[in-house]
């Protein structure tokens, strides 16, 4: 029995998931760059504050999720909970706000961590993707960023998606609606889970997150944030909306969508399989945070972005049965009896990846029978045996591991010059 394991809720990326996660990376980052956003990478942890004033106090993440420690130096740190906070911190603390506006950044395979009850699809530690425009509050800019989480799961193949869409309103119209909110819930407050008896004292917004069954009527009825928008809230929504409607996004409003970080401001979107209807299965998820530069210290700036689950990606598309590519196999094999042998192996071995094509050899002292089935096994189409015979005549002999078992002999096995081999290999393979 191995001694460690990886710790629960932790995930090794083996080879064989590997390429599906180098085509999400290759597809992000080429789309991205078209709608003009420029990459940028945080540091995978920042002090505590940085998360705590802008995730909010009230929330799961900061209440029960932070991976929090003091480092030697008595700070508190936090491992990175999401990827706003951190790249908000950069774009105040490197002056960001100077350049033209807005400033659009993203960032792929960012490593997130957050201590949540492990299961399909909810990881202790995840990765997104994810943009980030700052210094623009024009409606076209939400659609533009929406359109682009769109696109990047469109190119990824997947189907049957849809983005669900709301308003939650701003620092002027929100305190009433919220207050319209626990005033529709106090009266039914002995009747609510646990979970709600909480929220609606200290989040009254997530009171409408509730998975319990129980609860659902009440949530059905609540009011909705959309219905008490202030005017510029109402016509920043209808913009947007109009927006989308140009783009024949297939988007549906659902008046109910809030979002586990206090941040938020009117847009927000969430990206989800057709039939799910937990959060947990949402693939993406983001909106505005108008203020959130306010909290860490900034101006005022303005700001929309969107993160989305890279592991839930690739797992909707494992289960929609699109097409990942395999790992990459080698094209060459090249099998050697003998010291001698072995050297001419090794340096064959670093011609022909010299000349770009994928190359293995066999190690150890291993029989030519052994050899050749490590040559089988690799997915190679050319094998090519080295022995003493084969220096001796500064001849190789090449087998074709892709002929047909029935194939006359010399149509599986050929020799090649040493000095026309790299040559060969590289014209047949
Ligand atoms: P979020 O909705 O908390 O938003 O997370 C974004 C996405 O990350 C989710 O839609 C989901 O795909 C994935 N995700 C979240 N938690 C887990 C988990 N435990 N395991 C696996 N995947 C997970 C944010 O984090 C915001 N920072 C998004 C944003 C960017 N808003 C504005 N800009």
């Amino acid at each position: 029995m191995p001694s460690f394991k990886a710790v629960q809720g932790t995930r090794d990326i083996l080879p064989d998931l590997a390429p599906a996660w180098q085509v999400v990376e290759t597809v992000v980052r080429e789309t991205c760059e078209r709608y003009g956003y420029q990459r940028i990478e945080t540091p995978i942890f920042e002090e505590t504050g940085v998360y705590a004033r802008s995730v909010g106090a009230g929330t799961d993440i900061v209440e029960k999720e932070m991976y929090t420690f003091k480092d030697r130096g008595d700070t508190s740190l936090t491992l990175e909970p999401e990827g706003t906070a951190g790249v908000v911190r950069a774009y105040l603390e490197h002056g960001m706000f100077t350049q033209p506006q807005p400033v659009k950044l993203y960032y792929v395979r960012a490593p997130i961590f957050r201590y949540e009850r492990p299961q399909k699809g909810r990881y202790r530690e995840h990765h997104q993707f994810g943009c980030e425009a700052l210094g623009e509050s024009d409606p076209a800019l939400d659609a533009e960023l929406i359109a682009l989480l769109w696109e990047i799961y469109q190119r990824l193949g997947a189907r049957d998606i849809v983005i669900q869409l709301n308003s939650i309103g701003d620092q002027n119209c929100r305190p009433a609606y919220i207050q319209r909110l626990v005033d529709y819930y106090t009266p039914l407050k002995d009747d609510l889970c646990d979970d709600c008896k909480v929220r609606l004292v200290k989040n009254p917004l997530r009171l409408l997150d509730c998975k319990e069954p129980q609860d659902q009527p009440k949530i059905a009825a609540a009011p909705k944030s959309a219905d008490y928008l202030c005017a510029a809230c109402a016509a920043h929504f209808a913009a947007v909306r109009g927006y989308l409607d140009a783009l024949a996004l297939p988007y549906a409003i659902n008046p109910l969508l809030v979002r586990g970080l206090d941040y938020y401001t009117r847009t927000v979107f969430e990206l989800a399989p057709e039939q799910a209807g937990r959060r947990q299965s949402a693939i993406g998820g983001g909106g505005r945070y108008d203020g959130l530069a306010e909290l860490l210290g900034g101006k005022p700036t303005p700001g929309i972005g969107f993160g989305s689950g890279m592991e839930r990606a690739i797992e909707l598309l494992r289960e929609q049965g699109v097409p990942l590519p395999d790992p990459a196999r080698p094209q060459v094999f090249i099998a050697a009896l003998g010291a001698e042998a072995k050297t001419a192996a090794v340096t064959l071995a670093q011609q022909l990846r010299a000349t770009d094509l994928r190359v293995q050899m066999a190690f150890g002292e291993r029989s030519l029978k052994a050899q050749m089935r490590a040559a089988n096994g690799s997915g190679a189409r050319w094998a090519v045996l080295i022995g003493s015979g084969e220096l001796a005549n500064a001849a190789y002999a090449v087998r074709d591991l892709a002929a047909p078992a029935d194939a006359p002999d010399d149509a599986k096995q050929q020799t090649i010059a040493r000095d026309v081999l790299v040559a060969w290999l590289r014209e047949h393979t």
